[in-house]
């Protein structure tokens, strides 16, 4: 008899942000009459840079000729001139990395999850809490051991290594989803001594780096003096460059990273990840890595500027909002997220369903991303500017 993971069955029935989709939608067919606005899941509004899309296009047009026609492309870790516009990119904020330490991959979800399969069960994972979904889940999908560092007002939601603990493997987002904090230099610093201390792997999430404003702070773990012994960093273009839909990022492995297997011997991560996509992973298409390197190019990157800077606009009047209103936030800043107090001592899902039936505005319920985001809330930046300034609008009249 077919024997099921029963890892699952332990889990919340729906993925977070399909749970909230399942009951905007039952809103919204009682209340067609109510037009929702959008500041829940992290989704771009803005179309694809024109520079993209053309490059998009003479990917697909090199497709449908013999001569320049692309089957699968030979090492599946991405095309180099895709690789090199990465590294080039890191450069740019004082990180130099090989093309063999970069990987294109689809986006930073599928990787951040799949990473799962280098490791073994018996690991001792840390996530930082509150956090994005797919660390805790993806874990408890192979029956792993979990253990939580709180990120709270106390702390400036920025949990950091407790010495008396010990983990295997370190889940951190910085900028972080789903609080909008961001961690210094130094405390990156910190983890990375803690993780060499504990022979630990850190999965570093950098797909909200192309926020930062602050040129102090770090957008790449490897920014942290010591990182590349202890780290694999994952970014994505959905953020920086509207690819939610089109879905390309890069991985980063550095060929100094070694652990010890059982023997003794010492093993290369980018070896066993390599080893694990060779046999489960063919590749992001060819016209999307196209567009994925025209992002990087001078045009590429002052056109995706703009619409990082029109999202920030977005921020901005919410940030401005909520002072005014004296309602307690962070993020908005260096983030595309405001992480927010839910006034008058509501928990964070009665706040969801008295902002959906007051006002019509769908944000994201902190405690959805763990126990700290209790009486905290999440919304984005990345509606139209028109929506952001209504729903702020309804905001102020309802609180003020
Ligand atoms: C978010 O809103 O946190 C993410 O973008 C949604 C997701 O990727 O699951």
């Amino acid at each position: 008899m077919v024997k099921i993971n029963e890892n699952f069955l332990t889990m919340k029935k729906n993925y977070l942000f399909i749970d909230i989709a399942k009951r905007v939608k039952a809103f919204s067919e009682a209340n067609p009459d109510k037009p929702l606005i959008r500041m829940g899941i992290g989704d771009v509004t803005l179309p694809l840079a024109p520079v993209v899309v053309e490059a998009i296009k003479k990917g697909a047009d090199e497709m449908g000729v013999r001569e320049t026609f692309k089957g699968y492309e030979d090492s599946g870790t991405g095309y180099d001139f895709l690789k090199q516009a990465v590294a080039d990119y890191y450069g740019s904020f004082g990180v130099s990395l090989s093309l063999s330490e970069i990987r294109i991959n689809d986006g930073a979800k599928a990787d951040c999850g799949n990473i799962t399969d280098i490791f073994g069960d018996d690991n001792t994972i840390l996530v930082t809490d509150p956090a994005y979904p797919v660390y805790v889940d993806s874990n408890v999908m192979c029956g792993r051991r979990i253990i939580y560092a709180d990120s709270n007002e106390e702390n400036g939601f920025a949990a950091m290594p407790d010495e008396s603990v010990h983990a295997d493997i370190i889940y951190l987002c910085s900028p972080n989803n789903p609080t909008g904090s961001v961690y210094t230099k130094a405390q990156l610093e910190e983890w990375v001594s803690y993780a060499i201390k504990n022979e630990a792997v850190i999965i570093f999430d950098s797909a909200y780096e192309a926020f930062i404003s602050d040129p102090a702070l770090p957008r790449s773990i490897y920014c942290a003096e010591g990182a590349k012994k202890c780290a694999i960093e994952m970014c994505s273009l959905s953020k920086t460059a509207g690819f939610t839909g089109t879905r390309c990022g890069y991985t980063v492995i550095p060929e100094e990273l070694t652990v010890k297997a059982s023997d003794g011997s010492e093993v290369s991560l980018a070896a066993l990840w390599g080893r694990r996509q060779g046999s489960k992973f063919n590749g992001v298409s060819y016209p999307i890595q196209c567009g994925a390197a025209a992002v990087f190019t001078p045009e590429g990157q002052k056109q995706t500027r703009q619409a990082i800077d029109y999202y920030r606009r977005n921020a901005k009047v919410m940030t401005d909002t909520l002072t005014e209103l004296g309602i307690k936030f962070t993020g908005g800043i260096n983030s595309p997220y405001v992480w927010l107090k839910c006034p008058q001592g509501m928990d964070s899902w009665e706040f969801f369903d008295f902002l959906l039936e007051k006002i019509q505005v769908v944000g994201t319920p902190g405690e959805g991303f763990g126990k700290n985001g209790a009486g905290w809330f999440r919304l984005t930046a990345f509606g139209t500017y028109e929506n952001t300034v209504e729903a702020m609008n309804r905001l102020k009249k309802l609180f003020s």
